[in-house]
């Protein structure tokens, strides 16, 4: 089941994913985290509230998305990176609690095994995710099968040209592959929080939450998961009937 929470505005939105995300901010929970612009606003609402408010990361565990193949995790777009920049360095969550998928190593298809292995054993209790303008969720381009496993994949045309402002407006410079947990991955999680704004979001939510569940729209699948949170500012709602 899908509850739809509208707000004016990104920062609204990130407001209510805030006040979504504070029930889980508790000793022996685990988070399933994303990156992109769109968590930006809740992660600075995560490091005000731990630094004001003394809320504690030390026995919560999180596991990320997804990692572009071929980035050092010194690299400044790295997810690895962001994550650290933008969320765990600001916060006291043991490095060790932390996992990104790697996006380097000789067999990283076993990697992705081996970190799907780890969520089975300590499963999501509630998965932030974004949504691309093609609706993606994760990395799953459409056309990815429901029941997907993490897993490598060729990034699509619209989504290097959507990320290419990450790296100085060069579709050169904008990895083509990345590893990402796959669908069935996703799905497993208890609890799902999509978060969606700005107008080139606008067709993606209305084909996830008004489509029929189809692979062409990756996301349409929250659907048939019992519980999901989608917050749309008025912009990324624009189209809906
Ligand atoms: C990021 C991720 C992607 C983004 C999506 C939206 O970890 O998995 O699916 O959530 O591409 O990106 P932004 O938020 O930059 O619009």
């Amino acid at each position: 089941m899908i509850n739809v929470i509208r707000t004016k505005d990104y920062e609204e939105a990130s407001d209510k994913a805030f006040e979504v995300m504070k029930e889980y901010l508790k000793p022996g929970k685990v988070l399933g985290l994303a990156t992109g612009s769109t968590p930006l606003g809740l992660y600075a609402r995560m490091v005000k509230d731990h630094q004001e408010n003394g809320t504690s990361y030390k026995e919560i565990r999180s596991f990320n998305l997804d990692e572009y193949v071929g980035l050092p995790i010194s690299h400044p777009e790295s997810y690895y990176a962001f994550m650290h920049h933008n969320l765990f360095d600001h916060i006291d969550i043991p490095e060790e609690n932390t996992h990104v998928p790697s996006g380097l190593g000789e067999d990283l298809e076993g990697q992705a095994r081996h970190y799907d292995e780890m969520i089975d054993a300590c499963p999501v209790d509630i998965q932030l995710l974004g949504i691309g303008s093609d609706g993606h969720i994760a990395f799953n381009e459409p056309g990815t099968p429901f029941d997907s496993g993490t897993h490598v994949t060729d990034l699509a045309e619209s989504t290097i040209k959507d990320n290419c402002r990450f790296f100085d407006n060069d579709i050169t410079k904008v990895p083509t592959q990345a590893v990402t947990q796959g669908i069935g991955t996703i799905m497993k999680a208890k609890a799902i929080l999509l978060i969606a704004t700005g107008s080139n979001k606008a067709k993606a939510v209305k084909e996830m939450l008004e489509g029929p569940v189809d692979v062409s729209c990756p996301a349409s699948i929250l659907q048939r998961h019992e519980n999901v949170t989608v917050i749309i500012d008025e912009d990324a709602a624009a189209l809906l009937g």
